[in-house]
């Protein structure tokens, strides 16, 4: 609690440009929580768990600071919300070191998001990548946040969460907040236009399969055109038509409008009319998202100072609780 308000916590990790899925099924929820007086919003660039898989110093820093933009230009008040980067709260890995000394190998061992990673990376699994789930502990426990808005494969790191805080609690008392995955209006899960089996991935290896939010018109109309269906040429949403379910899914979560009306509203039209006017509907969208991250990004005096005093305010927080887990474990305070 701060201040009488329910905490919440949520981030995205700074490996490249963001995709429709992210952005549809996360932050456009986000940001529905801006005027939700109850609720005090922590949102950060996860650039610390970026490097769990390698990566070019100058493409970091980059995709760094256009997730930041993204977020504000999505539409995330910076004064209402605090935006932030997990590496300015050195409080994060502080708190992950003495956390993983309460966190067993046995349960990051179970962890599916590692041994799919480390299958992924085979070259490159180390122990960063191993104890990711232990850095997200602490994000979220520094922070006492009550409610985590997470996507379905992320349940499994919020569980853990949940278990290493009660298990430094039963040693030291209450200590941390025990937090619960927070379900919003339903994120609407977006897949890939190229495999509607899998999610929508900003690392997919087919650059058709996902839409990124800089995407310019163009390349949203194209994308859509090569966008998998299915051969009877029937418009209907169930999970027969998996490739058509997905594209009314994004057209009701972009306009707001519902399954039935849009099913009605292509009710006999061809494939390559529904895929345009999806497209359409879309690039409308995130049009105004785009202006006002190419504004953004060119004011770099302004998005600094929003960051630096956003690092201020998460830093407050952060150490706070950072302080008492310290004395408990038995540190020695620095003498003032
Ligand atoms: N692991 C999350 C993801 O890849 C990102 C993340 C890191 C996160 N720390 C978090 C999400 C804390 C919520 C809370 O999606």
């Amino acid at each position: 609690m701060i201040d009488g308000k329910k905490v919440l916590l949520s981030g995205m990790q700074s490996t490249g440009i963001i995709t429709l899925g992210n952005y549809l099924g996360a932050l456009k929820n986000w940001v529905d929580l801006n005027d939700d007086e109850g609720i005090e919003c922590f949102y950060a660039v996860m650039d610390l768990h970026s490097i769990t898989v390698r990566q070019n110093p100058a493409e970091l820093r980059k995709n760094g600071r256009t997730l930041y933009a993204l977020y504000m230009a999505a539409g995330l008040d910076p004064v209402k919300n605090c935006l932030f980067f997990q590496s300015h709260v050195p409080a994060h890995p502080q708190l992950a070191w003495i956390l993983n000394c309460f966190t067993y190998m046995g349960e990051m061992n179970r962890m599916t998001q590692f041994k799919d990673k480390a299958a992924k990376h085979a070259d490159n699994v180390n122990t960063g990548l191993f104890t990711y789930p232990v850095l997200m502990a602490a994000d979220i426990l520094l922070y006492q946040a009550d409610m985590v808005p997470v996507g379905k494969d992320q349940l499994q790191h919020l569980e853990i969460t949940r278990d290493i805080a009660n298990r430094f609690n039963g040693i030291y008392g209450d200590v941390f907040t025990i937090p619960e995955a927070y379900m919003g209006k339903s994120g609407a899960k977006i897949m890939s236009l190229q495999d509607p089996s899998k999610k929508m991935s900003k690392s997919d290896e087919n650059p058709n399969g996902s839409i990124l939010l800089l995407d310019d018109k163009d390349t949203i109309m194209r994308k859509f055109k090569k966008a998998v269906t299915d051969s009877d040429g029937l418009i209907a949403y169930n999970d027969d038509k998996p490739g058509i379910k997905n594209l009314i899914d994004i057209y009701c979560a972009v306009t707001g409008k519902t399954v039935d009306g849009a099913v009605k509203e292509f009710d006999g039209m061809g494939y390559g009319k529904l895929k345009e006017a999806v497209g359409e509907a879309v690039a409308d969208e995130l049009a105004p998202v785009q202006a006002k991250f190419n504004e953004l990004i060119n004011d770099k005096a302004y998005v600094d100072g929003i960051m630096k005093e956003n690092a201020a305010k998460a830093s407050y927080y952060a150490n706070k609780t950072l302080r008492k887990v310290m004395k408990k474990v038995g540190f020695i305070e620095l003498p003032r």
